[in-house]
């Protein structure tokens, strides 16, 4: 099969010839449908965090499943799924006390063994399974626990977003921060992460919802998709702004883009007691700092992996929320590529300009 290779950090994306094996007892067989280009396939790809190498990269899709290991009775073949790199091996004590994007047992539990064949080869050499998903490639073999089954009458190439953005965004809100209705919230950037929790902040009422970036295209796209204020980072430093139109601070800031200064100006908006969660991946031995003094006014700085999802019961109800309307994703694809225009889909995610790129096999 054809998939996108990561040779080398850093390095480009290589479409080669893969081989994939078929299902161990708990493993899922998919036929990839659609699969979405994050910014984290691109700080693997710059070197901004490290990966075993080569890899087949990808880490958002959705596809139709083709086979099912022994001991598999959760989907079957042709069910419709969405694959999570938020795997949870369902024992350990972050599983069962509900935060299963918490468990550190999924490098253990649900990968292959070492004398075990690997799930994916290039002739004789061994290719790594980049988080549980490797989604460049038009199949995908992955633990159980690893994917969802969703509603068949729900867009594959619309829900492949799902799979880390949309999930990542509206699950800062809805479950990191626990976002309560009136309340103002900040987001800065405006990717597909960004406008996600965008959205989150329209779903769970917030009263005021500023949306930075630096490109005025992105704030028009957050005006469509719930944002009320909209802060030209170009143009105006958006600490000033957002205290400006919040008259002291928000209760609530969320940062989506993943550099220090962006996680700073996010602590340095809040009113008192307010809550800054950082989504975006800050590039590894980077420092964050703050002011010690402003901790007195019980503000707190977090973060967020994967929206703190839990996966299985949270996409099946974003799926909902599209079908009925709530959930815009339609308005959040700037536009389907093939798998052979990857590179050139990551050279347009660099720029800023563009949200979403699905890429679409067939
Ligand atoms: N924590 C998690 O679980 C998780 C999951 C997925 C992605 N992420 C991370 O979230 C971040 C965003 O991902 P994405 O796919 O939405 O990226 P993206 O590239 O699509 O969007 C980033 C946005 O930030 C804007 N931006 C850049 N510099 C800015 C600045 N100084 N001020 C304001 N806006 C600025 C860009 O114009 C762009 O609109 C990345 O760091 C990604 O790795 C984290
Ligand atoms: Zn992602
Ligand atoms: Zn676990």
């Amino acid at each position: 099969m054809k998939a996108a290779v990561l040779n080398e950090i850093p390095g480009r994306l290589e479409i080669q010839d893969v081989s994939i094996g078929t299902p161990g007892p708990r493993e899922v067989l998919v036929r990839t449908v659609a699969a979405g280009l994050c910014h984290s396939d691109l700080h693997f790809m710059e070197g901004t965090y490290t990966t075993a190498v080569p890899a087949v990269l990808g880490h958002e899709s959705a596809g139709v499943v083709e086979a099912v290991g022994s001991m598999v009775n959760y989907v079957e073949p042709g069910d419709h799924v969405i694959t999570c790199l938020a795997a949870f091996c369902g024992h350990c004590e972050d599983c069962l006390g509900g935060h299963p994007a918490r468990c550190q047992r999924k490098g253990a539990d649900l990968v292959r063994n070492p004398d075990e064949d690997s799930r994916l080869t290039r002739g004789d050499e061994d290719l790594a399974q980049f988080l549980h998903c490797s989604s460049f490639a038009e199949k995908l073999l992955v633990h159980e626990h690893a994917l969802v089954k969703i509603r068949k009458d729900m867009p594959l190439e619309k829900a492949a977003l799902i799979g880390c953005g949309v999930t990542t965004g509206l699950g800062a809100v809805f479950r990191t921060a626990r976002v309560d209705p009136g309340s103002d919230v900040v987001v800065i950037g405006c990717g597909g992460i960004g406008l996600s929790a965008i959205q989150g902040a329209r779903i769970a009422g917030a009263n005021r919802v500023i949306a930075v970036d630096m490109h005025s295209s992105k704030l028009e796209l957050a005006q469509t998709l719930g944002a009320t204020h909209v802060v030209n980072a170009s143009d105006e430093d958006p600490v000033k702004a957002v205290k400006r139109i919040t008259d002291g601070g928000a209760r609530f800031t969320f940062e989506a883009v993943g550099l220090k200064a962006t996680a700073e100006q996010a602590f340095k908006m809040l009113r008192v007691g307010g809550q800054a969660t950082v989504i975006g991946l800050i590039p590894l031995g980077t420092m964050v700092e703050i002011h010690g003094v402003e901790l007195t006014n019980e503000k707190t700085l977090t973060g967020s992996n994967m929206g703190s999802t839990q996966f299985r019961t949270d996409m099946p109800r974003y799926v909902d929320m599209y079908l009925d309307g709530r959930l815009k994703l339609d308005e959040m694809i700037s536009g389907t590529l093939s798998l052979d225009q990857i590179n050139e889909g990551f050279d347009n995610l660099k720029t800023g300009t563009v949200a979403r790129q699905v890429i679409m096999f067939d």
